[in-house]
């Protein structure tokens, strides 16, 4: 299987060398426990085999539901927060051109997003323009009970109403949450909404590979076979692999570890495409909220090159040394375009000529790892063969693999999320909930 590939060479020098035998056993421990399921939080560890076992009448029931909306709607608003939208976002960012948004007769419904923040003005100016437009809505919420979500449905589900039949409005809407529980399962079955369950034992950061991400993502006209079946290989070759140093997962989450523990205090994912901006906040999200508790966790950060070199850049070169880098690098894109030759040579770029934009960028890639490493900032470098919806389906489940075994080494619980209630409390009680 042609895989993605971790490489840790430009990180080990930092890593404070008594403590790596110590660490490799770590990393062993933490594996054993997760697939013994016998750690912190093994009651959501549902998304472990869940790529592999994926039922095809739920495929099918999902294409479905698709073709529905791409033959009847223009716009698919997808209304979630936190691991019901990043991982969609992440992945239909990723894959769609640049410029769909542009494109007003595409083949597939456009993917707006709404419930996930609270702004009066950006959702009253996707209602303003979703007026007379052809509109269904995804909405998504695996507690059902999410403030920011519920807002946004019951503000566009009453546009949907106004602009529909009584009769018709349901076959707009569907439902993405828990089997039972929840104020929006009551109103699902309720009011008739095609619904797709997110399994109990599968928290939401960890949901992409769940109806969760797979409807809107399909929605979207991207393939989600062969996303699934990408996510199952390397579920399947993590599971088979116990070698540190073959097992990506193992080996990613080793050496973060080692860095934390040697005063590397954050971790920056880099890319340099911007279509992979929404893949570094859905890690943010998942290792964020995973590792990010009883006073320790690496903070996540993340930076789009080569643009942030020109913003944060002056930091990471030369600033507090409690960074690492882990870059995600592409080897493959997806076009090509080379760089004329001028006769006149203005602006002095003819020692570019013919050369692809591709070739400068990895030679700006390279050579910003190596200043930084000079500048003492870990490197790690994670090498995806090209994007597509196989690869990132491997991409996205190393994540989660390692996710785990990183907070297992932490010795937290990498699935709940405790932190996050604290300013639920505090609204709640200001805006007097009863
Ligand atoms: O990872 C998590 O569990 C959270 O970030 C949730 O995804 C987020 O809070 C949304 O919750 P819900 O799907 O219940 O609306």
């Amino acid at each position: 299987m042609k895989t993605i590939h971790v490489s840790t060479e430009h990180a080990t020098a930092f890593v404070d060398i008594e403590e790596l035998a110590c660490n490799q056993r770590d990393v062993v421990r933490a594996r054993n426990i997760l697939y013994k399921q016998s750690g912190k939080g093994k009651e959501f560890l549902g998304w472990l085999h869940l790529p592999s076992s994926v039922q095809e009448e739920e495929l099918a029931a999902i294409e479905q539901a698709a073709a529905f909306f791409k033959s009847h709607v223009d716009y698919v608003v997808v209304i979630g927060i936190g691991g019901s939208y990043l991982g969609t976002k992440a992945v239909v960012e990723s894959l769609q051109p640049s410029f769909k948004a542009y494109t007003p007769d595409s083949e597939w419904p456009h993917i707006l997003y709404a419930g996930h923040h609270i702004s009066e003005d950006y959702l009253s100016e996707l209602s303003e323009f979703l007026q007379g437009k052809r509109f269904g809505i995804i909405v998504i919420s695996k507690s059902g009970t999410t403030t920011e979500p519920a807002i946004a449905f019951r503000i566009l589900k009453a546009q949907l109403e106004q602009s529909l039949p009584a009769e018709e409005v349901a076959k707009y809407i569907v439902a993405v949450t828990d089997a039972q529980k929840g104020a929006l399962r009551k109103l699902a079955e309720q009011s008739g909404y095609q619904s797709f369950v997110i399994p109990d034992n599968v928290g939401g950061r960890f949901s992409v590979l769940t109806p969760v991400g797979r409807l809107p993502i399909a929605v979207a006209g991207l393939d989600i076979r062969s996303f699934l079946k990408g996510a199952a290989e390397m579920e399947r070759f993590l599971e088979m692999e116990p070698d540190l140093e073959k097992n990506p997962a193992m080996k990613y989450a080793l050496i973060r570890n080692q860095l934390f523990h040697s005063g590397f205090l954050i971790e920056i994912l880099a890319n340099y495409h911007p279509n992979l901006h929404f893949i570094t906040e859905w890690w943010k999200q998942l290792y964020g909220e995973s590792e990010g508790k009883l006073g320790t966790g690496i903070f996540p950060a993340g930076v789009d090159l080569t643009t942030d070199l020109h913003s944060m850049g002056q930091y990471i070169q030369d600033g507090q040394r409690i960074l690492f880098e882990t870059v995600l690098t592409v080897l493959k894109p997806k076009r090509e375009l080379r760089i004329p030759l001028l006769d006149t040579d203005d602006d002095e770029l003819n020692y570019l000529a013919g050369k692809r934009m591709d070739e400068v960028n990895k030679m700006a890639e390279l050579g910003t790892r190596m200043a930084h490493v000079e500048g003492n900032v870990p490197n790690i470098l994670i090498e995806l063969p090209e994007l597509n919806e196989y690869y990132l389906g491997q991409l996205l489940y190393f994540y989660e693999n390692a996710c785990a075994i990183s907070g297992y080494m932490l010795d937290v619980n990498p699935f709940d999320q405790p932190g996050v209630e604290a300013y639920k409390k505090n609204m709640f009680a200001l805006l007097g909930k009863k």
